[in-house]
């Protein structure tokens, strides 16, 4: 008697969607107790009510100021961004939106050549080699798959990235990426200046607990959600908080991030000229609690490709503990977080261990 084989899914999201199914396959279908404010992205954030609470806007212009006042003010402003939500749209963030631009238009060049050109680049989760092009694979009990592929790789420090895993086209990725990286380190530095600024810590200190120009690391990872016909049962990504220190978001425009804000996902609208910073675990370790890393996920849409680029701020993942800053811990404020290193606070976030599970850091 012939067994019957189950056909896994395609591996690849794009595929499945091209394929002109009207519904999902289940692997993708999220459980009822995340469907209540699942929907079409594009929809929701039409729908979504004047007065419904809306990710805080904070302009940089004014933390170069030479009006101290007004220095002040700013770092105020984005405290108590980081304070309330953990995340942010920053205006004047210093990029050149002509960068930005071409940056958008490199990506999604790599997305728009054949999956088989594509497949060149495929990572080997699997084996533990993530930097390529990739899809979710279904590592969980429960076998849930997300409704993206995306593309993952280190952009700096440059002499820590491996050119190798990049893509080769178009062939304008590499020169761009790097350009984009190197300016996006500098907002890095600014933003950490104003957030220890904002903890009345010296100007320099959190830059340095991450690891400093020559540690801390930033990874990119493009998201490529194709269109779904079914978004009201379906995530691009799922809801997590971001293990980084900063995470920092650009879109082609279409919606669909939600973030977990007073008992509710709330969807962020789109901010022209804006950068996205999420404040990531490792902040809210460090400042033992005072800037928060917001519970968030990726809707998706029946009309739109939904491209965007995340970049996360790591420190190194051995060398550093992270532990909340001492000038931060009082008697009346006890430390909220035992200590770990990055790589142990992974491997706690994936296995969904509780705060006491941690061994010493080494
Ligand atoms: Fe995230």
């Amino acid at each position: 008697m012939a067994t019957e084989v189950r056909p896994l899914p395609p591996s690849r999201v794009e595929s499945l969607a091209g394929s002109g199914l009207s519904t999902i396959p289940k692997e993708y279908i999220r459980p009822e107790s995340e469907r209540e404010y699942l929907g079409d992205a594009i929809e929701v954030v039409t729908k979504s009510k004047d007065g419904s609470p809306e990710v805080p806007i904070v302009d940089l212009l004014d933390f170069d100021s030479p009006d101290e006042e007004l220095c002040k003010l700013c770092v105020v402003a984005l405290k108590e961004a980081a304070e309330d939500w953990g995340v942010m749209h920053i205006l004047n963030h210093g990029i050149p939106l002509e960068l930005i631009d071409r940056l958008r238009e490199v990506g999604k060049g790599f997305f728009d050549l054949p999956i088989e050109i594509k497949e060149e680049y495929a990572n080997d989760q699997e084996s533990g080699s993530i930097q390529g092009y990739g899809s979710k694979l279904a590592n969980n009990a429960s076998g849930q798959l997300e409704w993206e592929d995306y593309y993952f790789h280190l952009i700096f420090p440059e002499d820590k990235t491996d050119i190798s895993t990049w893509p080769k086209q178009p062939v304008e990725y590499t020169e761009v990426t790097k350009e984009f990286a190197k300016k996006l380190r500098g907002v890095v530095t600014k933003m950490l200046s104003m957030l220890s600024l904002g903890l009345g810590l010296e100007e320099g200190k959190l830059e340095n607990e991450l690891g400093g120009m020559e540690d801390l690391l930033m990874q990119m990872k493009i998201n490529y959600y194709p269109k779904c016909p079914q978004p009201e049962l379906a995530l691009g990504v799922e809801a997590h908080t971001d293990v980084s220190s900063l995470t920092f978001l650009l879109t082609n425009m279409v919606p669909g991030l939600q973030l977990y804000y007073d008992n509710k996902w709330v969807i962020a609208k789109v901010v022209p000229d804006s950068l996205l910073v999420h404040i990531g675990d490792t902040l809210e370790i460090l400042s033992n609690g005072k800037y928060r890393s917001i519970l968030h996920r990726s809707l998706v849409n029946k009309e739109k490709v939904r491209i965007s680029w995340a970049v996360f701020c790591e420190p190194p993942k051995e060398t550093i503990v992270l532990k909340p800053l001492e000038e931060l811990v009082s008697e009346a404020a006890p430390a909220r977080f035992p200590p770990r290193t990055f790589a142990q606070h992974i491997q706690h976030k994936l296995f969904k261990k509780t705060q006491v599970d941690f061994p010493s850091p080494q």
